[in-house]
């Protein structure tokens, strides 16, 4: 369907989609909404969708014998069914519902970094990561099992250093590369295709965090070789409460439950329980189901707009900030990679982070500030008290960008 059937990337028509960008706002001023990073909009087929399976189709799921339990388990699974399809899966038990990419994550860290790899060995991260890839690594590693944490180095532009990358794998100690395939604060795009290729060449598996990737890039986790994946929902245009796993069957197989309780298991006795195959056996507990539903329906709705489509338009954002941006006086842009995308965290020579986020919510534009749960990334710029922060949609307009290149041009004569 992707870039086949897609009708033409018209974004007015597109902002028609998301009933909160036409409602009046309490600033009396249209809502600018660049913080799609942290959070997206929701589009009215997701909504719908979600509505309609409370109204027409819900009841918990596996469960029960009756017809609306098997229309609800069915929704669920066919949600899982399209998200192997979004992320080209080969295999939809892939596919592991969690609460989010933080928990993602810490899954495997748990499961995996406690369950199969070995003293000894190393979890290799690098300097741009979220501290959701970076805590249950810490977490891993304060546990007294003999695992090592390495930190890879960014250069000064925000890319990942390559060479130390191979030099902190060269000693064939590193099980498990876990790297971010975008930045959330410099926009970055990582070589994941690279990284994956040096990774098993000294006998690492990699887990990409594609939390930010998989809302602006077109993922496929076959092609790029990876052994693990996570993404959220809710910065696809989805619902909060539902992210997502992938990892090759024959890791999950591998691995040991990270929560026990209904669903997940095959057998239960006082004395010991059985575990169901994977992905139940990671789906403790009644799932997202409502959540799986509005899940499916963003991956219909990004999918009819093609994610060629959409990266086309954000790299066009892109160049257009890059122009606006620069003619902003005061202005320093934290990372410069090469390949980027739209996310731009910058410090302003006058103001602080949260003054100017606090001017820019007063003309309407809605951008985050701090350090974007990624502190140790700040310290490695110099910037520890935070920086402010743009991230795009694929609802974001180029007027909309000059706005904000407007408007902090304006908090810069106001504050300096
Ligand atoms: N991880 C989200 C962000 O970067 C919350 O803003």
């Amino acid at each position: 369907m992707d870039g086949i059937a897609a009708a033409p990337f018209d974004v007015a028509r597109i902002r028609q989609d998301f009933p909160i960008l036409s409602q009046p706002q309490a600033r009396g001023r249209p809502l600018v909404f660049l913080d799609s990073g942290a959070s997206a909009q929701k589009p009215r087929a997701v909504i719908d969708a979600m509505v309609r399976c409370m109204e027409t189709a819900y009841a918990n799921v596996h469960r029960g014998a009756y017809r609306l339990s098997e229309l609800a388990t069915d929704a669920y699974e066919a949600a899982r069914t399209a998200t192997a399809r979004f992320i080209n899966a080969a295999d939809a038990r892939e596919v592991v519902f969690t609460k989010n990419s933080t928990e993602a994550m810490n899954l495997v860290a748990h499961s995996w970094g406690r369950g199969v790899m070995k003293p000894g060995q190393a979890v290799l991260i690098s300097e741009l990561e979220h501290h959701a890839n970076i805590v249950p690594w810490q977490m891993l590693r304060d546990d007294n099992r003999g695992i090592e944490l390495r930190v890879c180095r960014v250069t000064d532009a925000g890319e990942i250093d390559m060479d130390d990358l191979e030099a902190k794998l060269a000693d064939g100690k590193v099980g498990l590369v876990a790297i971010a395939h975008m930045s959330n604060v410099l926009g970055t795009v990582t070589p994941v295709e690279r990284i994956v290729a040096l990774a098993h060449a000294q006998g690492a598996k990699v887990l990409l965090d594609g939390s930010q990737a998989a809302v602006h890039r077109r993922v496929d986790v076959q092609a790029i070789g990876c052994d693990f994946y996570c993404f959220t929902g809710h910065k696809l245009y989805g619902p909060t409460g539902i992210g997502v796993l992938w990892a090759r069957l024959e890791h999950l197989d591998r691995m040991p439950p990270f929560l026990g309780g209904g669903d997940m298991i095959s057998a239960v006795t006082f004395e010991t329980s059985e575990w169901a195959p994977a992905p139940a056996k990671f789906e403790a507990g009644t799932p997202p189901i409502i959540e799986a539903v509005g899940l499916h329906a963003a991956i219909d709705y990004v999918t009819a707009i093609g994610m060629g489509a959409i990266e086309a338009h954000e790299r066009a954002l892109v160049d257009h900030a890059m122009g606006a941006l620069a003619g902003v006086p005061g202005l320093t842009l934290m990372g410069r990679a090469q390949d980027r995308g739209g996310v731009f965290a910058f410090a302003m020579d006058a103001a602080h982070p949260h003054d100017l986020a606090t001017l820019l919510d007063r003309a309407g534009i809605a951008v985050r500030a701090g350090r974007h749960c990624a502190e140790p990334l700040h310290a490695r710029f110099g910037m520890e008290n935070g920086t402010t922060r743009a991230s795009f949609g694929l609802y974001t307009t180029k007027e909309e960008v000059d706005l904000l290149a407007r408007a902090l041009a304006e908090a810069r004569e106001f504050f300096k």
